[in-house]
């Protein structure tokens, strides 16, 4: 039986949408897959990308414990704001839910896996498997729930700075650094208003991103690493580049309509990890 679930990136909006300003979210062309085999005795784990605590806590939550062997296969980077663990809690329980011959609506999906995102993160803002398990791209208020929007599908390409940011210092870090800062969270909320009629549009989009950029930076969360990637994508071919999650580490979002190559070859020239992915993805979303 196997199950699967995209990622997420956060298009514009992050760190504004704790202040009550809306944000936007969309699953990318990236995911994972759970596979469960028969096996004889107790439930086991076979591949894996982690194996922790946690993972066989969420495995024992909802798993049968005899008879099977859970493999998980992702091509999600693991602690990058790309919503790895929602994306895992979604696959493994379309995978169990298969099993019955069943498919889950929404709103079960969505209520398991804030119960499995709990054992992962303790207390999640509920974006992560929202995305997981309806796929496309959503808008989203805190205390409200997401609304998808439309979207054609980007060409993107991620730039990976190869190191955590911790979401939770990030958002305490801002909250130290108000009210100077307020003027440019307000900007940050502004620009997702200003986005929502040219999502489709990348050119527009783009310029969207780089002032976002300028805003993240403003608020602190940007690195000279992160810096450096959202220059390097404008140098090779991206109309718009910005960090995407909490920043202090994490993932560049850069869109390249004219297609991801130049902007690969210059990151692989550079020894930095990069891959192209839709924004979301071209194909209909698992139901
Ligand atoms: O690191 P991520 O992708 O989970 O994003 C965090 C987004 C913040 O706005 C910084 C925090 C939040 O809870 O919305």
């Amino acid at each position: 039986m196997i199950g699967r679930a995209p990622g997420k990136l956060i298009v514009l909006g992050e760190h504004s949408v704790v202040y009550g300003h809306r944000a936007i979210a969309a699953a990318v062309s990236r995911g994972t897959t759970v596979t469960l085999e028969p096996c004889a005795g107790p439930t086991c784990l076979g591949r894996a990308p982690i194996r922790d605590d946690r993972l066989m806590q969420a495995i024992r939550a909802v798993v049968p414990d005899h008879g099977l062997r859970v493999h998980i296969d992702t091509d999600l980077p693991v602690g990058r704001g790309m919503g790895s663990s929602a994306s895992l809690s979604i696959a493994l329980l379309r995978a169990v839910a298969a099993l019955r011959d069943e498919r889950p609506d929404f709103r079960t999906l969505h209520a398991q896996g804030f119960e499995l995102e709990r054992i992962f993160h303790g207390n999640p803002s509920g974006l992560d498997h929202a995305v997981a398990a309806l796929g496309g791209a959503l808008v989203y208020r805190r205390q409200e729930p997401p609304t998808p929007v439309t979207m054609a599908s980007l060409q993107a390409v991620v730039l990976d700075t190869g190191v955590a940011g911790d979401t939770a210092a990030l958002v305490a870090g801002v909250a130290s650094r108000r009210p100077a800062i307020d003027g440019a969270l307000d900007r940050l909320g502004e620009l997702v208003e200003r986005a929502l009629p040219v999502l489709s549009d990348p050119p527009a989009l783009g310029a969207l991103f780089n002032e976002a950029h300028a805003a993240l930076r403003q608020i602190g969360v940007s690195t000279d690493t992160l810096d450096q990637l959202v220059e390097l994508a404008l140098c090779n071919g991206a109309v718009g580049a910005k960090l995407s999650g909490a920043g202090g580490g994490g993932v560049v979002l850069a869109l390249t309509p004219e297609g991801p190559e130049a902007l690969l070859r210059a990151a692989q020239r550079r020894g930095i990890a990069a891959f192209a992915c839709s924004l979301p993805p071209s194909a209909a979303p698992e139901p």
